[in-house]
């Protein structure tokens, strides 16, 4: 079956994807948040077909994890053939190709301060995005012999103990989960649309840094107690914002000038979705340990954290998991990162811009955009009163995505307000220009 454009014949949700959801509400945990009743049966590219025989257009490619588009021929073959020959084995005590070389790809790819030949990049793997988080904590207070870190407002980093205890984007993830790791900071991050020091970027003085640096590291935590600074390259549940180069090059210098090791969390940012393999390459600076995992395998659950051999020198036995980094998993990782390597990055840049244009020349439109931002495949639209009030319409935006599910497009917030566009990497002109198509018609309906 070639899906080739939305088709929306029952009301939705159709009437079987309503039994499943009626099964769902009686047995499956109501802490998932879903915005609306999307049941997927099958995928294709972009593409999403619920049972009841509508296809949907998925511009959330099961949340930026799809990265090569549902079901690619080459990744279902991959994971075919290598599922014939060996599902799992567990690298925790055994060796096999498909991790191992994997390892060495991803030594080859990912950015890491002071890594050579002779202090090569090293790969932990998980099964999570929580999972890789995880082990940089464990990494960064091995390697520093310190315990506190310092995270952002507007973070997530997950859901497990550890990786909750740097989230700052919504209370009800930390909501009566108390007490969480110790020691954690979190500073603003630098949100220059809403910029808590009332300050206009370019132009300001990065307020943003000099809090941190001569507030919170004189009165509130010593640099010399800091395991890790960890943040997102690219906030992305906090709203897919961009922070600015200089805010992330100085925390760079900052970290570097008091040994604290920076990890960047690349979970949702990585993989090709900014139209670099890693966002952090915008913005010239190289981490010390970085988290990957969404888009890395295709849908299949892998994380890898990475360190230089020097940064990630704990012991055998210090860290470990029995499902992290499966042969069938690495197998489709091997195979994602070469399609994304082969002609995928350079489709992130021509319909990522693509798409940015088309929004902004909406935002000129509508008044309830009032921005537009991100890099490659990772935009989003920030709805809000008027442009001039700016204040978040959260309400609205929510009405949108309901608006837009309606009329059979696949989109899910970010942020208080906004929306977010992360649509597998895969995606043509001819997709956006269908996607705008139902956002006008979205749009010019909510003004009736
Ligand atoms: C930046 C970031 N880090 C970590 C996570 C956690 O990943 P997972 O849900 O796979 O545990 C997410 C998930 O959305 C994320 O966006």
């Amino acid at each position: 079956m070639k899906y080739e454009k939305i088709v929306v014949k029952t009301e939705l949700p159709g009437p079987i994807s309503k039994k499943i959801i009626g099964i769902d509400e009686k047995f499956v945990s109501h802490s998932y948040t879903r915005d609306y009743g999307m049941v997927a049966k099958r995928g294709e590219g972009a593409f999403v077909e619920d049972p009841d025989g509508n296809v949907f257009l998925d511009f959330s490619a099961g949340i930026a994890v799809c990265s090569t588009g549902h079901c690619h021929p080459e990744i279902v073959e991959v994971i075919r053939k290598q599922s014939q020959e060996l599902i799992h084995m567990s690298g925790t005590d055994f060796y096999y190709e498909t991790q191992v070389m994997l390892a060495e790809k991803i030594s080859k790819i990912v950015p890491i301060e002071n890594s050579s030949s002779d202090n090569p990049v090293m790969s932990f793997f998980g099964n999570s995005g929580a999972e890789a988080i995880e082990a940089v904590i464990k990494i960064a207070r091995s390697h520093t012999h310190r315990s506190r870190m310092l995270a952002f407002i507007g973070a997530f980093h997950g859901r497990t103990m550890g990786a909750l205890s740097l989230n700052g984007s919504k209370i009800r993830h930390h909501e009566h989960f108390h007490p969480l790791v110790p020691g954690v900071v979190h500073a603003p991050y630098a949100y220059c649309k809403r910029c808590p020091y009332g300050a206009h970027y370019p132009g300001c003085k990065l307020e943003c840094f000099d809090f941190i640096k001569k507030t919170l590291m004189t009165k509130i935590i010593s640099p010399e107690d800091i395991s890790c600074v960890i943040m997102e390259a690219v906030q992305g549940e906090g709203g897919y914002v961009v922070p600015p180069v200089e805010f992330v090059k100085a925390m760079r210098d900052l970290t570097r000038e008091h040994g604290i090791l920076l990890a960047i969390d690349e979970v949702q940012s990585g993989m090709g979705r900014t139209g670099k393999m890693f966002a952090i390459e915008h913005f010239g600076v190289k981490p010390d340990i970085m988290a990957i995992a969404k888009g890395i395998a295709s849908g299949l659950p892998l994380s890898i954290t990475c360190a230089s051999r020097e940064v990630m020198n704990w012991k055998p036995g210090a860290h470990a998991s029995t499902f992290g980094g499966n042969p069938v998993a690495c197998a489709a990782a091997n195979k994602t990162i070469e399609l994304l390597e082969n002609g995928i990055l350079e489709n992130v840049n021509a319909t990522g811009a693509y798409l940015k244009s088309k929004l902004e020349a909406m935002q000129n439109k509508y008044e309830f955009i009032g921005d537009v931002r991100g890099l490659g495949l990772m935009l989003a639209i920030e709805i809000v009163d008027n442009k001039k009030d700016f204040n978040p319409d959260a309400e609205l935006r929510d009405r949108i995505l309901h608006a837009a599910f309606a009329k059979g497009l696949i989109i899910l917030g970010c942020g208080p307000n906004s929306v977010r566009f992360a649509p597998p990497l895969i995606v043509t002109k001819v997709h956006i220009d269908m996607v705008c198509e139902v956002l006008e018609s979205v749009f010019e309906g909510l003004k009736k």
